[in-house]
Protein backbone atom coordinates (compact mmCIF):
# COMPACT_ATOMS: atom_id res chain seq x y z
CA UNK A 1 0.00 0.00 0.00
CA UNK A 2 1.20 3.44 -0.46
CA UNK A 3 0.13 6.44 1.74
CA UNK A 4 0.57 10.27 1.87
CA UNK A 5 4.55 10.97 1.64
CA UNK A 6 6.43 14.32 3.40
CA UNK A 7 9.97 15.03 2.76
CA UNK A 8 12.52 15.47 5.81
CA UNK A 9 13.84 18.54 5.02
CA UNK A 10 15.39 19.62 1.18
CA UNK A 11 18.03 16.96 2.04
CA UNK A 12 16.30 14.54 3.88
CA UNK A 13 14.64 11.45 1.90
CA UNK A 14 10.93 11.02 1.38
CA UNK A 15 8.75 9.30 4.09
CA UNK A 16 5.32 8.17 5.00
CA UNK A 17 3.50 11.09 6.20
CA UNK A 18 3.17 9.72 9.30
CA UNK A 19 5.93 7.67 10.91
CA UNK A 20 5.94 4.75 13.55
CA UNK A 21 7.89 5.73 16.74
CA UNK A 22 8.96 2.67 18.29
CA UNK A 23 9.93 3.19 21.96
CA UNK A 24 6.85 1.94 23.63
CA UNK A 25 7.76 -1.39 22.51
CA UNK A 26 10.83 -1.28 25.10
CA UNK A 27 9.04 -0.52 28.39
CA UNK A 28 9.15 3.20 28.43
CA UNK A 29 5.44 2.96 28.43
CA UNK A 30 5.52 -0.16 31.00
CA UNK A 31 5.21 -3.81 29.91
CA UNK A 32 4.76 -4.24 26.07
CA UNK A 33 3.81 -7.35 24.36
CA UNK A 34 6.96 -8.77 21.89
CA UNK A 35 4.40 -10.47 19.05
CA UNK A 36 2.21 -7.72 19.47
CA UNK A 37 5.00 -5.18 18.80
CA UNK A 38 6.54 -7.40 16.02
CA UNK A 39 2.92 -7.30 14.64
CA UNK A 40 2.16 -4.16 14.77
CA UNK A 41 5.78 -3.28 12.56
CA UNK A 42 4.95 -4.79 9.98
CA UNK A 43 0.94 -3.77 10.39
CA UNK A 44 2.94 -0.15 9.82
CA UNK A 45 5.03 -1.27 6.74
CA UNK A 46 2.21 -3.27 4.89
CA UNK A 47 0.07 -0.04 5.57
CA UNK A 48 2.75 2.16 3.74
CA UNK A 49 4.40 3.91 6.81
CA UNK A 50 8.14 4.01 5.77
CA UNK A 51 9.69 5.68 8.97
CA UNK A 52 10.42 3.51 11.68
CA UNK A 53 11.97 5.60 14.95
CA UNK A 54 14.03 4.17 17.56
CA UNK A 55 16.82 5.47 20.18
CA UNK A 56 19.95 2.78 20.72
CA UNK A 57 18.96 3.58 24.92
CA UNK A 58 15.17 2.58 24.03
CA UNK A 59 15.32 -0.83 26.49
CA UNK A 60 19.24 -0.58 26.09
CA UNK A 61 19.25 -1.97 22.59
CA UNK A 62 16.09 -3.63 23.30
CA UNK A 63 14.08 -1.73 21.16
CA UNK A 64 17.02 -2.08 17.86
CA UNK A 65 17.16 -5.91 18.28
CA UNK A 66 12.95 -5.57 18.00
CA UNK A 67 13.47 -3.44 14.85
CA UNK A 68 15.73 -5.51 13.54
CA UNK A 69 13.90 -8.90 14.08
CA UNK A 70 10.65 -7.01 12.55
CA UNK A 71 12.64 -6.21 9.58
CA UNK A 72 14.31 -9.35 8.79
CA UNK A 73 10.77 -11.44 8.80
CA UNK A 74 9.07 -8.87 7.14
CA UNK A 75 8.61 -9.05 3.24
CA UNK A 76 11.63 -8.10 1.35
CA UNK A 77 9.79 -5.30 -0.25
CA UNK A 78 8.23 -3.60 2.76
CA UNK A 79 11.98 -3.88 4.35
CA UNK A 80 13.16 -2.57 1.29
CA UNK A 81 11.00 0.76 1.99
CA UNK A 82 12.00 1.03 5.86
CA UNK A 83 13.92 3.91 7.05
CA UNK A 84 15.01 3.71 10.23
CA UNK A 85 15.98 6.62 12.66
CA UNK A 86 18.24 6.51 15.46
CA UNK A 87 19.03 8.49 18.21
CA UNK A 88 22.18 7.75 20.45
CA UNK A 89 24.23 9.23 22.96
CA UNK A 90 22.09 8.89 26.32
CA UNK A 91 24.04 6.74 28.58
CA UNK A 92 22.20 4.21 30.79
CA UNK A 93 23.19 1.93 33.64
CA UNK A 94 22.14 -1.85 33.82
CA UNK A 95 18.79 -1.03 36.41
CA UNK A 96 17.60 1.07 33.75
CA UNK A 97 19.30 4.69 34.98
CA UNK A 98 19.62 7.69 33.24
CA UNK A 99 23.24 8.59 33.79
CA UNK A 100 23.77 11.26 31.27
CA UNK A 101 25.25 12.29 27.62
CA UNK A 102 27.96 11.53 25.58
CA UNK A 103 28.19 12.84 21.83
CA UNK A 104 31.97 13.21 21.69
CA UNK A 105 33.28 12.13 17.86
CA UNK A 106 34.92 9.08 19.22
CA UNK A 107 31.47 8.18 21.00
CA UNK A 108 29.38 8.83 18.28
CA UNK A 109 31.55 6.36 16.01
CA UNK A 110 31.14 3.64 19.31
CA UNK A 111 26.90 4.32 19.39
CA UNK A 112 26.69 4.03 15.71
CA UNK A 113 29.11 0.85 15.16
CA UNK A 114 26.76 -0.96 17.87
CA UNK A 115 23.26 0.26 16.48
CA UNK A 116 24.79 -0.99 12.98
CA UNK A 117 25.00 -4.38 14.62
CA UNK A 118 21.93 -4.99 16.73
CA UNK A 119 19.88 -3.32 13.93
CA UNK A 120 22.01 -5.72 11.34
CA UNK A 121 21.48 -3.09 8.86
CA UNK A 122 25.05 -1.73 6.43
CA UNK A 123 23.78 2.14 7.33
CA UNK A 124 21.55 3.81 9.23
CA UNK A 125 19.21 5.96 7.72
CA UNK A 126 18.88 9.53 9.70
CA UNK A 127 21.31 9.28 12.58
CA UNK A 128 20.55 11.96 15.74
CA UNK A 129 21.91 12.75 18.95
CA UNK A 130 18.99 12.90 21.31
CA UNK A 131 19.94 15.75 23.21
CA UNK A 132 22.67 18.60 23.14
CA UNK A 133 25.36 17.27 25.41
CA UNK A 134 26.35 20.17 27.17
CA UNK A 135 30.24 19.44 27.27
CA UNK A 136 30.80 19.00 22.99
CA UNK A 137 30.27 21.84 20.94
CA UNK A 138 27.32 20.74 18.36
CA UNK A 139 29.54 21.50 15.06
CA UNK A 140 32.14 18.36 16.62
CA UNK A 141 28.98 15.97 16.95
CA UNK A 142 27.54 17.22 13.55
CA UNK A 143 31.06 16.84 12.20
CA UNK A 144 31.43 12.94 13.30
CA UNK A 145 27.94 12.18 11.65
CA UNK A 146 29.27 14.00 8.66
CA UNK A 147 31.87 11.27 8.25
CA UNK A 148 29.80 8.70 9.10
CA UNK A 149 27.97 9.63 6.14
CA UNK A 150 30.98 10.11 3.95
CA UNK A 151 31.80 6.48 4.93
CA UNK A 152 28.32 5.34 3.91
CA UNK A 153 27.59 4.52 7.61
CA UNK A 154 24.80 7.11 7.91
CA UNK A 155 22.28 8.73 5.16
CA UNK A 156 21.49 11.46 6.60
CA UNK A 157 21.70 13.60 9.66
CA UNK A 158 19.37 15.07 12.35
CA UNK A 159 18.52 16.83 15.78
CA UNK A 160 16.29 16.22 18.91
CA UNK A 161 15.21 18.66 21.47
CA UNK A 162 17.61 21.31 20.07
CA UNK A 163 16.79 25.47 19.80
CA UNK A 164 16.99 27.90 16.64
CA UNK A 165 20.76 29.05 17.76
CA UNK A 166 22.35 25.11 17.99
CA UNK A 167 19.74 24.49 14.82
CA UNK A 168 22.12 27.37 12.93
CA UNK A 169 25.35 25.68 14.25
CA UNK A 170 24.41 22.41 13.08
CA UNK A 171 23.22 23.79 9.75
CA UNK A 172 26.30 25.40 9.04
CA UNK A 173 28.38 22.51 9.53
CA UNK A 174 26.39 20.12 7.57
CA UNK A 175 23.07 19.59 5.95
CA UNK A 176 20.28 18.55 8.78
CA UNK A 177 17.36 16.61 7.38
CA UNK A 178 15.04 16.90 10.28
CA UNK A 179 14.65 18.46 13.63
CA UNK A 180 12.47 15.71 16.34
CA UNK A 181 10.48 17.56 18.56
CA UNK A 182 7.60 17.25 21.19
CA UNK A 183 4.85 18.80 19.11
CA UNK A 184 1.30 18.85 19.58
CA UNK A 185 -2.01 20.48 20.40
CA UNK A 186 -0.99 21.18 24.17
CA UNK A 187 2.42 21.08 23.39
CA UNK A 188 2.81 24.37 21.00
CA UNK A 189 6.63 26.02 22.40
CA UNK A 190 8.29 25.16 19.20
CA UNK A 191 5.73 27.43 17.36
CA UNK A 192 7.36 30.43 18.99
CA UNK A 193 11.46 30.70 17.58
CA UNK A 194 11.84 26.71 16.80
CA UNK A 195 9.29 26.11 13.31
CA UNK A 196 10.45 29.71 11.78
CA UNK A 197 14.20 28.66 11.89
CA UNK A 198 13.63 25.59 10.48
CA UNK A 199 11.40 26.61 7.73
CA UNK A 200 14.56 29.52 7.27
CA UNK A 201 17.16 26.54 7.02
CA UNK A 202 14.82 24.07 4.69
CA UNK A 203 14.86 21.48 8.02
CA UNK A 204 11.60 19.60 8.61
CA UNK A 205 10.16 18.11 11.96
CA UNK A 206 9.46 14.74 13.11
CA UNK A 207 7.06 15.03 16.10
CA UNK A 208 6.87 13.26 18.73
CA UNK A 209 4.33 12.95 21.55
CA UNK A 210 1.47 14.08 19.55
CA UNK A 211 -0.60 12.74 21.97
CA UNK A 212 1.40 14.02 24.66
CA UNK A 213 1.81 9.89 25.16
CA UNK A 214 -1.43 9.33 25.58
CA UNK A 215 -3.01 12.14 27.40
CA UNK A 216 -4.84 13.69 24.46
CA UNK A 217 -5.78 10.23 22.89
CA UNK A 218 -9.00 9.96 24.49
CA UNK A 219 -8.67 6.32 25.79
CA UNK A 220 -6.57 8.22 29.38
CA UNK A 221 -9.39 7.54 32.42
CA UNK A 222 -9.21 9.96 35.26
CA UNK A 223 -8.22 7.39 38.04
CA UNK A 224 -6.15 5.72 35.58
CA UNK A 225 -2.87 4.38 37.64
CA UNK A 226 0.53 3.45 35.83
CA UNK A 227 3.27 1.23 36.77
CA UNK A 228 6.66 3.10 38.43
CA UNK A 229 8.71 2.00 35.68
CA UNK A 230 5.86 3.87 32.92
CA UNK A 231 7.15 7.49 32.20
CA UNK A 232 3.52 8.51 32.89
CA UNK A 233 3.65 7.49 36.67
CA UNK A 234 6.47 11.15 36.82
CA UNK A 235 5.29 12.81 33.69
CA UNK A 236 3.56 16.45 35.57
CA UNK A 237 0.55 16.61 32.90
CA UNK A 238 -0.48 13.01 34.80
CA UNK A 239 -0.64 13.91 38.55
CA UNK A 240 -3.59 14.49 40.40
CA UNK A 241 -4.93 18.39 39.50
CA UNK A 242 -2.98 18.63 36.58
CA UNK A 243 -4.56 15.45 34.91
CA UNK A 244 -8.02 16.79 35.63
CA UNK A 245 -7.66 19.64 34.03
CA UNK A 246 -6.02 18.16 31.13
CA UNK A 247 -8.72 15.67 30.91
CA UNK A 248 -11.19 18.24 30.39
CA UNK A 249 -9.45 19.47 27.41
CA UNK A 250 -9.66 16.22 26.29
CA UNK A 251 -13.78 15.99 27.03
CA UNK A 252 -13.53 19.54 24.71
CA UNK A 253 -12.00 17.79 21.69
CA UNK A 254 -13.66 14.89 22.27
CA UNK A 255 -17.02 16.99 20.98
CA UNK A 256 -15.63 17.96 18.20
CA UNK A 257 -14.19 14.64 17.61
CA UNK A 258 -17.90 13.27 17.49
CA UNK A 259 -19.08 15.86 15.11
CA UNK A 260 -16.70 14.86 12.54
CA UNK A 261 -17.66 11.29 13.73
CA UNK A 262 -13.55 10.45 14.28
CA UNK A 263 -11.93 9.96 17.12
CA UNK A 264 -9.82 12.16 19.58
CA UNK A 265 -6.85 10.60 18.57
CA UNK A 266 -7.31 11.33 15.49
CA UNK A 267 -8.52 15.01 15.46
CA UNK A 268 -4.89 15.12 17.72
CA UNK A 269 -2.76 13.60 15.32
CA UNK A 270 -4.55 15.34 11.95
CA UNK A 271 -4.04 18.90 13.90
CA UNK A 272 0.16 17.84 14.00
CA UNK A 273 -0.27 17.30 10.05
CA UNK A 274 -2.33 20.20 9.39
CA UNK A 275 0.23 22.53 10.68
CA UNK A 276 2.85 22.18 7.43
CA UNK A 277 3.68 19.66 4.80
CA UNK A 278 7.13 19.83 6.49
CA UNK A 279 6.24 18.26 10.03
CA UNK A 280 6.28 14.21 9.83
CA UNK A 281 3.81 13.08 13.20
CA UNK A 282 5.56 10.47 14.88
CA UNK A 283 3.01 7.93 16.64
CA UNK A 284 4.07 5.74 19.36
CA UNK A 285 1.18 2.86 18.50
CA UNK A 286 2.40 -0.30 20.43
CA UNK A 287 -0.33 -2.33 18.89
CA UNK A 288 -1.87 -2.64 15.40
CA UNK A 289 -5.37 -1.46 17.18
CA UNK A 290 -3.70 1.81 18.15
CA UNK A 291 -1.78 1.81 15.14
CA UNK A 292 -5.12 1.61 12.78
CA UNK A 293 -7.05 4.27 14.98
CA UNK A 294 -3.29 6.52 14.19
CA UNK A 295 -3.36 5.76 10.64
CA UNK A 296 -7.16 6.93 10.16
CA UNK A 297 -5.90 10.43 11.09
CA UNK A 298 -4.64 10.60 7.35
CA UNK A 299 -8.20 10.58 5.58
CA UNK A 300 -8.82 13.39 8.59
CA UNK A 301 -9.35 16.68 6.86
CA UNK A 302 -9.73 19.70 9.35
CA UNK A 303 -11.05 23.29 7.61
CA UNK A 304 -10.38 26.42 9.06
CA UNK A 305 -13.58 26.37 10.90
CA UNK A 306 -12.60 22.85 12.45
CA UNK A 307 -9.20 24.22 13.26
CA UNK A 308 -10.88 27.07 15.02
CA UNK A 309 -13.01 24.77 16.58
CA UNK A 310 -9.94 23.30 18.16
CA UNK A 311 -8.11 26.17 19.13
CA UNK A 312 -11.13 27.34 20.94
CA UNK A 313 -11.56 23.99 22.88
CA UNK A 314 -7.80 23.42 23.52
CA UNK A 315 -5.69 27.14 23.42
CA UNK A 316 -1.81 27.39 23.18
CA UNK A 317 -0.13 27.04 26.97
CA UNK A 318 -4.33 25.41 27.91
CA UNK A 319 -2.06 22.22 29.67
CA UNK A 320 -1.45 22.04 33.36
CA UNK A 321 2.04 20.61 34.10
CA UNK A 322 5.11 20.37 31.79
CA UNK A 323 6.17 18.11 29.37
CA UNK A 324 8.84 16.34 31.41
CA UNK A 325 9.97 16.36 35.03
CA UNK A 326 12.50 19.09 35.74
CA UNK A 327 15.62 17.05 35.97
CA UNK A 328 14.65 16.29 32.44
CA UNK A 329 13.60 19.47 31.52
CA UNK A 330 16.84 21.21 32.23
CA UNK A 331 18.09 18.95 29.52
CA UNK A 332 16.40 20.25 26.82
CA UNK A 333 18.09 23.03 24.37
CA UNK A 334 15.10 23.28 22.81
CA UNK A 335 13.55 24.76 26.15
CA UNK A 336 16.15 27.35 26.59
N1 LIG B 1 13.41 12.83 20.44
C1 LIG B 1 12.90 12.61 21.64
O1 LIG B 1 13.34 13.19 22.62
C2 LIG B 1 11.76 11.66 21.78
C3 LIG B 1 11.12 11.56 23.03
C4 LIG B 1 10.05 10.67 23.14
C5 LIG B 1 9.64 9.93 22.05
N2 LIG B 1 10.29 10.03 20.86
C6 LIG B 1 9.90 9.21 19.69
O2 LIG B 1 8.59 9.56 19.29
C7 LIG B 1 7.75 8.40 19.28
C8 LIG B 1 6.35 8.78 19.67
O3 LIG B 1 6.36 9.36 20.97
P1 LIG B 1 5.36 8.94 22.09
O4 LIG B 1 5.26 7.47 22.09
O5 LIG B 1 5.71 9.62 23.35
O6 LIG B 1 4.08 9.65 21.55
P2 LIG B 1 2.54 9.56 21.63
O7 LIG B 1 2.09 9.04 20.33
O8 LIG B 1 2.10 10.91 22.09
O9 LIG B 1 2.16 8.57 22.82
C9 LIG B 1 2.10 7.22 22.61
C10 LIG B 1 1.17 6.58 23.58
O10 LIG B 1 -0.16 7.05 23.34
C11 LIG B 1 -1.09 6.00 23.57
N3 LIG B 1 -2.09 5.94 22.48
C12 LIG B 1 -3.41 5.95 22.62
N4 LIG B 1 -4.03 5.90 21.44
C13 LIG B 1 -3.08 5.83 20.53
C14 LIG B 1 -3.11 5.74 19.12
N5 LIG B 1 -4.23 5.69 18.42
N6 LIG B 1 -1.95 5.67 18.47
C15 LIG B 1 -0.79 5.71 19.15
N7 LIG B 1 -0.69 5.79 20.50
C16 LIG B 1 -1.85 5.86 21.18
C17 LIG B 1 -0.27 4.73 23.63
O11 LIG B 1 -0.29 4.28 24.96
P3 LIG B 1 -0.95 2.90 25.28
O12 LIG B 1 -0.25 1.92 24.38
O13 LIG B 1 -0.66 2.73 26.73
O14 LIG B 1 -2.40 3.09 24.95
C18 LIG B 1 1.13 5.09 23.33
O15 LIG B 1 2.05 4.40 24.12
C19 LIG B 1 8.44 7.44 20.26
O16 LIG B 1 8.07 6.10 20.01
C20 LIG B 1 9.88 7.72 19.99
O17 LIG B 1 10.31 7.00 18.84
C21 LIG B 1 11.33 10.89 20.72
Amino acid sequence: MTIQTRNLGTTGPQVSALGLGCMGMSGMYGEADRAESIATIHAALEAGVTLLDTGDFYGMGHNELLISEALRTAPAALRENALVSVKFGAHRGPDGAWLGYDTRPSAVKTWAAYSLQRLGVDHIDVYRPARLDPNVPIEETVGAISELVEQGYVRHIGLSEVGADTIRRAAATAPIADLQIEYALISRSPEREILPTLRELGISVTAYGVLSRGLISGHVTPGQQYAQNDFRAHSPRFQGENLQHNLTLVESLRKIAEQKGVSVAQIAIAWVLSRGEDIVPLVGARTRERLGEALGALDVTLDADDLAAIEAAVPADAAAGERYAPAQMAMLDSER
